[in-house]
């Protein structure tokens, strides 16, 4: 195995191996430190290499938001990771941006990034993410995310359908891709405050 290691200097582009089946045992979802930040750059850069975002946002959304951030790893070995925190409603961040805040009218969660290495794909290991920050999604009536590379039918697993794509959206989807695509889902939640 060859895992992304917060202290690693091997190249990704190089090689990802598989992992063997007793060691998914061990692979589980914990919150992201800010040392992680290097090793989710490395699988950033790996699985979205159209869509770069800087160290910087990385590290800012762990700062600010850090219940949100979650990487999948056994010990300091990274296999992936999921950022996300509250927004104003439709109002997504554009790609590579900072964000200075989480805005005090933040009234809906969005998913803003989840990325598995294909060496751990295909385990459930999105689906166990997914559920604990919807978790955290709770107290929002719901969650959006912006679908790339044609996951929607992924992504409506967990409830999301499409939502409104009116021309501002539209101006903000076209910084993720062609196939960049708006999702909310209505957060089953009793006493949502936003
Ligand atoms: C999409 C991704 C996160 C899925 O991770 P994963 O750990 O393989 O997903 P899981 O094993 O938890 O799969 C859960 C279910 O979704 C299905 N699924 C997985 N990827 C899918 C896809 N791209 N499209 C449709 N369904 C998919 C699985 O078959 C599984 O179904 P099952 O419960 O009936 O067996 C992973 O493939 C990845 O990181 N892809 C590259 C980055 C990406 O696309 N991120 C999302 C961009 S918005």
């Amino acid at each position: 195995m060859l895992p992304i290691h917060r202290f690693s200097m091997v190249q990704p582009q190089l090689y990802w191996p598989g992992i063997t089946s007793n060691m998914h045992s061990t692979v589980s979802w914990r919150p992201m430190s800010g040392k992680d930040v290097s090793a989710v750059m490395l699988i950033a850069d790996e699985i979205h290499p159209g869509l770069p975002e800087r160290a910087s946002v990385f590290a800012e959304r762990v700062d600010l938001f850090p219940e949100g951030c979650l990487v999948l790893a056994t010990g300091d070995d990274v296999y992936g990771y999921i950022i996300s925190h509250p927004i104003q409603r439709r109002c997504p961040p554009a790609l590579d941006t900072l964000l200075a805040e989480i805005p005090r009218a933040a009234d809906q969660y969005y998913i803003h990034d989840l990325a598995i290495l294909p060496s751990c794909q295909g385990h459930g290991f999105a689906a166990d993410g997914i559920k604990k920050v919807l978790g955290v999604a709770r107290s929002y009536r719901s969650t959006c995310l912006i679908s790339v590379y044609g996951t929607f039918s992924f992504w409506r697993r967990f409830g999301f359908e499409r939502g409104t794509d009116d021309a501002g959206m539209s101006a903000k989807l076209d910084g993720y891709g062609k196939d960049a695509t708006y999702l909310e889902r209505h957060n089953v939640t009793e006493g949502a405050s936003c």
